[in-house]
């Protein structure tokens, strides 16, 4: 478990619309300067009376430490069942019980190279700070952002001037090029020589992901998003089959080994079952 992780009573400090989401901002003390792009948080969700027992994980967009020492941690809320409804209908002065930062974050290259992020839906939540990460270390930062319509892009006016290039798809035809991320991808490794990928969205997005990087050799880190009950790498419900390094097939909690992982170390087409060959099995 990431050994920074802490658990507070966080204030929400603002919680505004934006889109199909709500950008909502915490003041969490000293917590945000431990906080990484890729690393994420788990919110209590329901009140002290819910009968929602279980954390909900949603990743940090960004962590801040302002200059008169207060942390703040911004999150991109999707309000789609009852707990990230009830989230996303808390108002500022409420109190939220969040344990943070969780998980592993992207890898940050020692030297300049040229990276491209993908992110599919909310999944661009993590990528505008990773994107100004990237580009303090010389990096090149090119971004593709996908979404079933324009209105599910989470796009941020100061996010885009991080990165070199935007290219939006959309399935609907709405915004940008009408299909999927993956339709792009060859012409865009192509165009901007890409060394890295960074993603994050739906699993099957990462599974395609993966086999595009892997036909050009390119690493992709990924940051996976299965299903998590705890968050904290004590019930099991988050594995996934990967190879380790020794070469043996582990299934692997995503909670902590993850969620940011080799996306070629990652058996996707056996996610829901345990495959044949796994450690144990
Ligand atoms: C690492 C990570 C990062 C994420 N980042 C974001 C983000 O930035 N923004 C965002 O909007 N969403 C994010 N999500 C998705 C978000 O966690 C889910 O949308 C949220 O949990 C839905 O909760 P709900 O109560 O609204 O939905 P519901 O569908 O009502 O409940 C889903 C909850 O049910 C439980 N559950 C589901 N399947 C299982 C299972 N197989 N076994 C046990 N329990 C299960 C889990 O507690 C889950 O959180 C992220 C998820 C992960 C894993
Ligand atoms: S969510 Fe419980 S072990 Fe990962």
């Amino acid at each position: 478990m990431n050994s920074r992780a802490t658990q507070i009573n966080a204030e929400i400090l603002s919680n505004k619309r934006v889109g199909s989401y709500n950008h909502m901002v915490f003041a969490v003390d000293g917590l945000a300067a431990h906080g990484k792009p890729g690393n994420f948080v788990a919110i209590s969700v329901g009140g002290p009376t819910s009968s929602m027992i279980l954390r909900r994980a949603f990743a940090i967009y960004r962590a801040t430490m302002r200059s008169d020492g207060i942390g703040l941690l911004e999150l991109v809320v999707a309000p789609m069942g009852s707990g990230s409804k009830w989230l996303a209908s808390q108002q500022p002065g409420d109190l939220v019980d969040l344990i943070a930062p969780l998980g592993t974050a992207f890898r940050i290259p020692k030297d300049p190279v040229n990276a491209l992020l993908i992110g599919g839906g909310y999944g661009s939540a993590p990528l505008f700070a990773l994107a100004e990460t990237l580009k303090q270390r010389g990096c090149r930062v090119d971004m593709v952002l996908g979404a079933s319509t324009a209105g599910k892009i989470y796009a941020p006016l100061e996010g885009k001037r991080s990165v070199n290039s935007l290219t939006i798809t959309t399935d609907d035809g709405s915004a940008g090029t009408t299909g999927r991320v993956s339709d792009v991808l060859p012409e865009l490794i192509k165009e901007h020589e890409v060394d890295v990928i960074y993603s994050c969205g739906p699993m099957a997005m990462l599974e395609a992901i993966t086999k595009i990087s892997q036909s050009f050799g390119v690493v992709h880190q990924c940051s996976v998003e299965e299903s998590m009950a705890c968050g904290i790498g004590v019930c099991m419900t988050c594995v996934l089959p990967v190879e380790g390094d020794d070469g043996l097939i582990r299934m692997t909690r995503t909670c902590i080994d993850g969620p940011v992982m080799d996306g070629n170390k990652v058996l996707w087409t056996h996610s829901r079952e345990i495959p044949d060959g796994v450690w144990g099995k």
